[in-house]
């Protein structure tokens, strides 16, 4: 009989014998029978010397085939039989497994620090009546700048302050801009705060980044004041930050509101030191923002204000560096 055959015929062998295996010492037998350094493939490869020239190549192939085959099913075997017996076992109906080992437990997610922090805001001026509005990020010059009474040639419009799309178009820098779309699709009365991302081009660094949130605020109606700008926003802080927070209003300019202030509020550090913070900036809506969208400025007046998200959720957790809060890095996220 040739070797080829000699292969062929112990292949099938012991691939028959291997099905029949059920016990983990009866496989370790037929590896060293087999599979060994005295094994069946070993003697097989050893009488390649025999075989002549030319049938050589057919011969080494088979046995190296026969030999992978073999090692193949082995493993296959092997994983199926895990712990001895075990197939038997479950045929009967046995629990096989250690139910006492803890499961994996899937990892939970939850809201960034930033959209909780967005939902609680609005929660506090939705209890004062406001509604909830939202504009585009990807906005045009009409609203970002024009309508806000910030004219053609005006600095705040350079291009290197802003992130342009294409002549008119523009990633938002400040979330005004729904103010303008609000008051173009509702007549007074108009009470909404929007939230939402704004872009600029700023260096990064511990307190700037190029992407952050603002809260927008706006009130139109007959009769609406400067007091009731401060009495709202100090409601505001209190709600948000608690009873003991003062608040001062500084004057300050915008375009898009005459007068105009800025609001701080005062934060008391854990060392006992103190420090007015700057929230961001407000004032009554200028008569030329409330003519352009078609209000009558006589009889209507309003306030707005927009404040910065990212430096209300710094103060409140004690973070150190904005550029922690759009990190990735679960370990500092989990905290909130
Ligand atoms: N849009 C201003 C900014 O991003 C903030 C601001 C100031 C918003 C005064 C207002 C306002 O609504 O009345 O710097």
């Amino acid at each position: 009989m040739s070797l080829l055959d000699d292969i062929a015929k112990m292949a099938e062998e012991a691939t028959a014998e291997l099905d029949g295996i059920e016990t983990a010492d009866a496989l370790e037998a037929w590896r060293t029978r087999y599979l060994g350094t005295k094994g069946a493939v070993r003697a097989a490869m050893q009488r390649l010397g025999e075989v002549s020239g030319a049938d050589k190549p057919a011969a080494g192939k088979a046995a190296n085939q026969a030999k992978n085959a073999l090692q193949a099913a082995y493993k296959i075997r092997r994983d199926d039989l895990g712990t001895p017996g075990a197939k038997a076992r479950l045929s009967k109906g046995e629990v096989v497994e250690d139910v006492t080992i803890p499961g994996r437990r899937p990892t939970i997610g939850h809201r960034h620090i930033i959209t909780q922090t967005v939902e609680e805001i609005c929660e506090v001026f939705a209890r004062m009546g406001f509604e909830i509005a939202y504009g585009p990020e990807v906005e045009d010059e009409h609203h970002n700048f024009d309508a806000l009474n910030i004219p053609a040639g005006h600095p705040a419009r350079d291009p290197l302050d802003n992130y342009y799309i294409d002549e008119a178009t523009m990633l938002r820098s400040q979330t005004s801009t729904v103010q303008i779309r609000v008051m173009e699709n509702q007549q007074p009365p108009v009470r909404i705060v929007a939230p939402g991302r704004v872009y600029r081009p700023d260096t990064v660094d511990a307190t700037h980044s190029f992407m952050f949130h603002q809260i927008e605020g706006l009130y139109v109606d007959e009769g609406v004041t400067m007091a009731d700008l401060k009495t709202s926003l100090d409601q505001f802080c209190k709600a948000y930050l608690g009873h003991e927070v003062a608040t001062r209003f500084r004057p300050s300019f915008f375009p898009f509101t005459e007068p105009s202030a800025e609001l701080d509020m005062l934060f008391h550090y854990e060392d006992g030191t103190t420090k007015w913070i700057e929230l961001g900036g407000c004032g009554m809506v200028d008569p030329n923002v409330l003519d352009q969208v078609g209000y009558d400025s006589e009889k209507y007046t309003g306030y707005a204000f927009g404040l910065g998200i990212e430096r209300m959720v710094m103060r409140k957790h004690n973070i150190p560096d904005i550029r922690m809060l759009f990190d990735s890095d679960l370990r500092f996220l989990h905290q909130f």
